[in-house]
């Protein structure tokens, strides 16, 4: 099978490399197709043929998306219909990368998919105005929602508390957004799986269990032994440009209609973490 991976260089994108085996898979960056440019795009699916296209590229700072909201909509919702239009003319299945941030966060029992979208932030709305869009476009289009990644080779939760962890005594982090922390090597490898049973529709896929930021940055530190202390704290008292969704917990349902079973996300984290204490 050809595979062509938009956002190749990113958190997720850089797992789906490392973990595809067995199919011909070509991985792009901005450099070498910025989404923004249908032409370009339309030139790099007809030069790699692709039977399978995996849109992971995406202006992905949430904060700063509320503050550049023309570059936000330019890539998240045009520059994903400019690659369904080239995947649609050339036949190739799709499958897109979309976000818990599509919903409020109002509830209080996992999401499921066929719930009303309802975004609050800027790039929640980029996300779920290109999920109609694309799905209105191919219907037969796979959008996969995922929330939280982790992994290496990109900004991610738990080497941001390392970080601070080795410098400060103790660390505030919020207790009151419950989501699923998501290991970029356990998403990948499921959507591998996705692709290979030809999904479509839309499908949750996160490690799972959930938990709050603050649960999450309390494992990490009892993980890695450190002596810093983990103190709750609410957003209010660190209040960003963006709202996050209090509650964004997705069902695992449509994954498992696959035949797809996620891993914890306490066992993904270990597995992180003693991967990353190898590597440094
Ligand atoms: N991170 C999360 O917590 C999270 C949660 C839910 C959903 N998601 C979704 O999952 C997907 C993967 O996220 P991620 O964390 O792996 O993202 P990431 O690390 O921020 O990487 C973004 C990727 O998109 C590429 N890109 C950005 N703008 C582009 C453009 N205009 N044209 C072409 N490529 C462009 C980047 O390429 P360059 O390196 O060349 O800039 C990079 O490869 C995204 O769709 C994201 O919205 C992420």
């Amino acid at each position: 099978m050809r595979v062509t991976i938009f956002g190749a260089s990113g958190l997720l994108g850089q797992a789906l490399m490392d973990e595809w085996d067995g199919d011909a898979v070509t991985g792009l960056n901005t450099r070498d197709a910025d989404i923004r440019d249908a032409t370009r795009v339309q030139e790099v699916v007809r030069e790699t043929r692709p039977e399978w296209i995996v849109l992971a590229a995406a202006y992905t700072d949430v904060d700063a998306c509320e503050s550049n909201p023309d570059l936000a909509f330019a890539v998240n919702r045009n520059g994903a219909l400019n690659v369904a239009r080239a995947a649609k003319e050339l036949g190739a299945r799709l499958l897109f990368l979309s976000s818990d941030y599509v919903f409020d966060g109002k509830k209080t029992t996992p999401y499921e998919i066929e719930e009303a979208r309802n975004p609050q932030s800027v790039y929640g709305r980029t996300k779920a105005e290109a999920e109609l869009k694309l799905l209105e476009l191919m219907r037969e289009c796979c959008i996969v929602r995922t929330s939280w990644l982790f992994g290496a080779g990109g900004k991610c939760f738990p080497d941001t508390i390392l970080r601070l962890a080795a410098s400060r005594p103790a660390l505030d982090v919020v207790n009151d957004q419950r989501g699923c922390p998501t290991y970029a090597v356990d998403l990948a490898r499921a959507i591998i799986q996705l692709c290979s049973k030809s999904a479509d529709g839309i499908v949750h896929v996160t490690n799972a269990g959930n938990c709050t930021w603050f649960e999450f940055a309390q494992e990490i530190i009892e993980n890695t032994g450190l002596a810093t202390t983990v103190r709750p704290v609410t957003s209010q008292q660190m209040a960003r440009p963006a709202p996050r969704p209090a509650y964004s917990v997705l069902s695992p349902t449509s994954l498992e209609a696959f035949g797809i079973e996620m891993p914890s996300w306490h066992d993904a984290l270990r597995r992180y973490l003693e991967r990353r204490k190898l590597s440094s």
